[in-house]
């Protein structure tokens, strides 16, 4: 931002201890005394460190943070700080209507608003539920003050009858036994919530996992820190910790462009590919990059990431769950795994603690090799995301990591020999349109249907649905057919462990071609040469564009509230990362 924001002195005496402007020094100091601070406190050059509070009764997923935030004061004030604890605009993932993804870049517009306005020099960034690690990590690369991350941590494992339950992933999981007719409402309810035993956040690599990982990689977290379950008393001293490291990254005056650089986001790829990590990284990490001036696309997902195999056990692309991640060392030992193998791109790269990953990592060891796998017995080779493009879009993200063994042999893994796919179109406009449709016979879904669904884009379904992973009818459930190929304009909760084609980009509603394919078009996907298309011919292709323009396109239903008007004039697309339009530009 403005050189306003580089202090030496520090910031915050702009306001607190001004001697160009005593008067207003006065005003400023007399306000913030009323609860109990002192003139001494505020005025003897102790750093002012704001404390990004994300938890509350509506966020569950973060609520753990008002408790933990005892710990970060405690930590602060240790090191010779001040802590204020400032609110940040709840981001639920579960309970936000139409979807929490719409208020990412809301809550990212009032952190900034927050840390420039006020007299503050360093921030902890309290992170969680899947939306609120982008949106802060957004906030602090726009105004660049020293800031330091520190997750809730996933909640403790759940079990059903002896088996791991893994938020979100036993979803989908019930949603076919309740379609089957296996199980009922009642015993549905009871399986899904066997999976949230505790405070913290979904305890698989869904995309909280994955974005708290994340952030670890990218250096903005103390080593280890992202994987700690939230009631372990790890999670109450790395709070503690992590107070005491911003105080002095305040006084080093290291700020997050010295940290998150071209090489921490290179860094921070290939981490996700060993994860198994979330189809929502992408969008969260190309916008987390934009904000703080670095280059990243798509594009680079699939270069830098695709042939990094799988490491690490858990669901939804494997069996393990956060508990047992933590115990078998967390991200440190996934990327000490990747330094063995020298696949971490730049083990140079700086992090919060003043080391560099490499530094922080090397001496790492998995202490359970079957959650954290050794390169030599990896899950998965090549299992990083693909980028794809064609007629139907210009990019969409694959995750390979949970396409079947089987699929995978006949069409991704031999590279001599690569068959392309062939399906049928059965496309759905938004997920109301899926809810209704998907078991009627007359559709005639089989096997070589390919489920298509439009409308749930970023523009369309203000903020973009997680609907794009679609189970088939029940009739073909019953029938041992248990995933159907999935391509949409939407995305897929990152707990979700279908194969499908997302965030295509643009979306129907955004001029894409999605918005021009009909029931019983075929559709070529070619994961080679990273293609999806249309097997429309050219000018039939361009009579439905006309046609389309003439009716008024593609149909964007009325906004709700103002700030869905706003977002919708604003924001960009899923591969550029859905920030708000010239928001990039400070
Ligand atoms: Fe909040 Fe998964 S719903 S972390
Ligand atoms: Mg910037």
């Amino acid at each position: 931002m403005s050189d306003e924001t580089k202090k030496t002195p520090l910031r915050s005496q702009l306001w607190f201890d001004n001697p160009e402007n005593r008067e207003m020094t006065a005003l400023y100091i007399e306000r913030y005394v009323n609860y109990g601070l002192t003139r001494d406190e505020l005025q003897s050059g102790k750093p002012i460190i704001a404390i990004a509070q994300t938890g509350s009764d509506l966020s569950p997923c973060n609520r753990h943070h008002i408790e933990l935030a005892k710990r970060v004061r405690d930590g602060i004030i240790a090191n010779g700080g001040v802590p204020l604890e400032v609110p940040v605009h709840p981001i639920q993932e579960t309970g936000k209507r139409p979807t929490a993804m719409l208020d990412r870049n809301l809550a990212y517009l009032g952190l900034v608003e927050s840390l420039f306005g006020y007299p503050l020099d360093g921030v902890v960034l309290t992170i969680g539920c899947d939306k609120t690690t982008p949106a802060l990590l957004m906030a602090a690369a726009t105004v660049n003050i020293p800031a330091i991350a520190f997750s809730v941590g996933p909640m403790l494992n759940g079990y059903f009858r002896g088996e791991r339950t893994g938020s979100g992933t036993i979803i989908w999981k019930a949603r076919e036994l309740h379609a089957e007719g296996k199980i009922d409402d009642e015993q549905f309810a009871e399986l899904v919530t066997s999976s949230a035993p505790s405070v913290g956040y979904c305890n698989t690599m869904g995309t909280a996992s994955t974005m708290n990982s994340l952030a670890e990689a990218l250096g903005m977290q103390l080593p280890g820190s992202a994987a700690i379950p939230a009631p372990y008393r790890e999670r109450g001293q790395m709070a503690y910790a992590t107070g005491k490291r911003i105080v002095d990254m305040v006084r080093e005056d290291l700020k997050p462009s010295d940290i998150m650089t071209r090489q921490a986001f290179e860094n921070a790829i290939v981490t996700n590919s060993a994860l198994g990590g979330s189809t929502n990284a992408p969008i969260h990490v190309v916008a987390i990059a934009r904000h703080i001036g670095v280059e990243l696309t798509n594009d680079d997902w699939q270069t830098l990431g695709h042939h990094v195999p799988l490491l690490t056990n858990l669901q939804p692309a494997g069996t393990y769950l956060g508990e047992d991640f933590h115990r078998a060392g967390g991200v440190p030992a996934v990327v000490a795994e990747l330094l063995k193998a020298n696949l971490l791109p730049h083990p140079g790269a700086l992090t919060v603690n003043g080391r560099s990953i490499g530094e922080n990592c090397a001496d790492r060891e998995t202490e359970n090799p079957d959650v954290i796998r050794p390169i030599t017995n990896a899950l998965m080779q090549d299992a990083g995301f693909l980028n794809l493009k064609g007629s139907l879009f210009d990019s969409a993200i694959m995750k390979t990591s949970v396409i079947s063994q089987e699929f995978r042999d006949r069409y991704l893994s031999n590279p001599d020999d690569k068959d392309a796919f062939e399906g049928v179109a059965v496309v759905f406009d938004g997920p109301e349109h899926y809810n209704r449709m998907i078991d009627d016979p007359d559709l005639a879904i089989d096997e070589n249907s390919i489920l298509v669904m439009r409308g749930a884009g970023p523009l369309c379904y203000p903020g973009g649905a997680e609907v794009v992973n679609m189970r088939p009818p029940s009739y073909l459930l019953k029938k041992g057919i248990t995933a159907l190929p999935c391509i949409g304009d939407g995305r897929q909760s990152g707990t979700s462990a279908s194969p499908s084609i997302l965030n295509a980009s643009p979306e129907a509603a955004a001029g894409g071609g999605l918005a021009l394919l009909r029931n019983g078009d075929r559709i070529r996907i070619d994961l080679g040469k990273s293609r999806v298309d249309a097997l429309v011919p050219q000018e039939e292709w361009e009579q439905r564009a006309r046609d389309l323009a003439a009716s008024g396109g593609y149909q964007i239903p009325p906004s709700q509230t103002p700030w869905q008007k706003y977002f919708r004039e604003l924001a960009e697309p899923f591969s550029e990362g859905m920030v708000l339009r010239g928001a990039d530009e400070f």
